[in-house]
């Protein structure tokens, strides 16, 4: 059996922990040949491979973003190289020179959208599931999300000094284009006073009453938002201090915004940080390490027992698997009953 690997999308901590259990699973238990596609599907268009053997896997564990580099505009549906024009017959031609019997997928929603339309034309596929996000339908989680919200607590962890020796307000954006797991739990994990997320449009005034309350009692105020929280009515707000910074690209995001914002509502000073692309960089967590090759067996697994069209997921402490088109172009926002809102608020975290 020979079996092609990709990794689509935006990187993440745990894709080389993900390869190297498919790989090192599909040789020990049935003698497959395994086949790396490089940069995502731009591999299957621009016949970018690379053999994958116990020794190309070794090491890499432990190491962050993927060692078989990503690309995350790359549709063949839709394929940018060739003004939007569907190449998937090119690059299903060179699946059949290749000779693969199946092909491994590991991204996101959109991997899994294109994942899905390549089951369609006839080529046998399982997908696994990545973002830092944590925004993937059926499953509870995603690898590379507990190395984020590691990053974002030990970064609450080290604004909440010097914060609190100049009793400011710190606004930190985080990750979170559509849903706010990484803002939530980062932010819970880290003491943040106030929590914005996509999810739960927040009132600017309510940001301020706490700040200003905190500033009464002498204390300095942690705000964590999420790059896609907005303000009840918050497309023209943000779009309105952008148009009016006289430096409008040095703001960063909404973070940045909402600290410019802020600044006139409250006498301390306030300060912001965009965390970006630091919450996808690095080593992954000993829980993401242990998730991506729960992830990688269950994987190698599905394509033992020929059981094509299916994602693998992790549902409570239990790996199982739904079919691909359950999950393709969803995403899966933080649920307005999930016990960690309530437990926030009933600690007087602000949710805005
Ligand atoms: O992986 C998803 C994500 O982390 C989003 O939260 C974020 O908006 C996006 O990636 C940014 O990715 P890039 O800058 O690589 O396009």
């Amino acid at each position: 059996m020979h079996v092609g690997i990709l990794t689509g999308g935006g990187d993440c901590p745990g894709l080389n922990a993900v390869i190297r259990a498919v790989t090192l699973a599909l040789i020990n238990e049935c003698g497959a040949r395994v086949t790396g596609i490089r940069r995502g599907f731009l591999g299957l268009i621009e016949r970018d491979v690379q053999a994958l053997d116990r020794a190309a896997v070794a090491g890499i564990l432990a190491q962050g973003g993927t060692i078989l580099a990503t690309h995350n505009k790359c549709d063949p549906f839709h394929y940018f190289g060739a003004g939007g024009a569907d190449v998937s017959a090119r690059a299903m031609a060179f699946v059949r020179e290749l000779g693969l019997d199946a092909l491994v997928a590991i991204g996101g929603d959109g991997t899994m959208t294109i994942a899905h339309r390549f089951e369609a034309l006839g080529l046998p596929v399982v997908g696994v599931p990545k973002t830092i996000d944590n925004d993937l339908q059926h499953t509870d989680r995603t690898f590379g999300f507990d190395s984020a919200v590691a990053v974002v607590a030990e970064a609450l962890d080290r604004l909440e000094t010097t914060a609190r020796s100049h009793g400011r307000v710190m606004v930190l954006e985080t990750m979170g284009r559509y849903a706010g797991w990484i803002a939530l739990e980062g932010g819970m994990a880290g003491g943040a006073d106030v929590i914005l997320l996509p999810e739960l449009p927040y009132q600017l005034e309510a940001v301020a009453d706490v700040c200003r309350a905190r500033e009464v009692q002498g204390l300095c105020t942690l705000v964590c938002i999420a790059e896609g929280a907005k303000a009840e009515g918050g497309e023209l707000v943000v779009a309105q201090t952008l148009a009016d910074s006289p430096d409008p690209l040095r703001l960063g995001g909404v973070g940045a915004v909402l600290a410019h914002q802020l600044q006139p509502l409250v006498q301390s000073e306030v300060r912001a940080t965009l965390l970006g692309h630091v919450q996808r960089g690095g080593s992954p967590t000993p829980f993401d390490r242990v998730l991506a090759t729960r992830f990688g067996y269950a994987a190698a697994q599905l394509v033992e027992r020929r059981q094509w069209g299916r994602m693998v997921t992790l549902a409570g402490s239990d790996i199982a698997s739904v079919p691909l088109e359950a999950v393709a172009g969803r995403n899966r926002p933080v649920p307005a009953d999930h016990p960690l809102l309530a437990a926030a608020r009933g600690l007087g975290v602000s949710l805005g």
